[in-house]
């Protein structure tokens, strides 16, 4: 692995293939341990979230279903702010156990927007799951129940993260270099 260019930036190697799936195994074994018997219903945010979802996904054996959302955020009025909504959650979480797949937490604000939106339709549980977190953006605390790797407050890109479209395909992932 060396030195990769998206656009105009430069990223450099940061976690390998096999890091990254060794780590969504463990992941993976622990949620079918948490969940043996409940048959949970994932909520995978898109569009980053998708292949780590997918990879997830492909490793529990316990029964689960999952689907696949998008997040649109729009003005509201002016007290409110910007809105957050769903587009295609078409399941009634009411009484399920829900475990939200994100690819990334970085200021926690899309997650501390769209959660109460979602405990709204009173599941019987809620978890998250994230692949990566930035505790040092964090501006909104949100509890990772399941976290693949907290890292530096750099922007990165592959394995289903973009830098303005371009990078997801990259089987790695790769940290801007400053
Ligand atoms: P938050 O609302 O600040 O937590 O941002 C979450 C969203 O921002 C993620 O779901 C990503 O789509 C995007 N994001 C944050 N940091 C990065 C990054 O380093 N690379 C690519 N996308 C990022």
């Amino acid at each position: 692995m060396s030195i990769i260019r998206v656009h105009d930036k430069q990223f450099e190697p940061y976690l390998t293939a096999n890091e990254i799936s060794a780590r969504i195994k463990t992941l993976a074994g622990q949620l079918d341990k948490d969940y043996a018997g409940k048959r949970p219903l994932f909520i995978a945010i898109l569009n980053g979230s998708f292949i780590f979802a997918a990879d997830l996904f492909k490793e529990l054996t316990m029964e689960a279903e999952i689907c696949f959302i998008k997040l649109a955020s729009y003005k509201g009025t002016k007290s409110s702010g910007q809105v957050i909504t769903a587009i295609g959650l078409d399941t009634d979480l009411f009484g399920r156990d829900v475990v939200i797949v994100e690819d990334i937490v970085d200021t926690g604000k899309t997650l501390s927007e769209f959660l109460p939106q979602l405990k709204h339709q009173q599941p019987a549980s809620m978890k998250i799951v994230a692949l990566l977190h930035k505790p040092e953006a964090t501006v909104f605390p949100i509890p990772i129940d399941y976290l693949g790797f907290a890292i530096p407050n750099k922007f990165v890109v592959g394995y289903g993260l973009d830098y303005d479209g371009l990078g997801r395909n990259i089987r790695e992932i790769y940290k801007l270099v400053e």
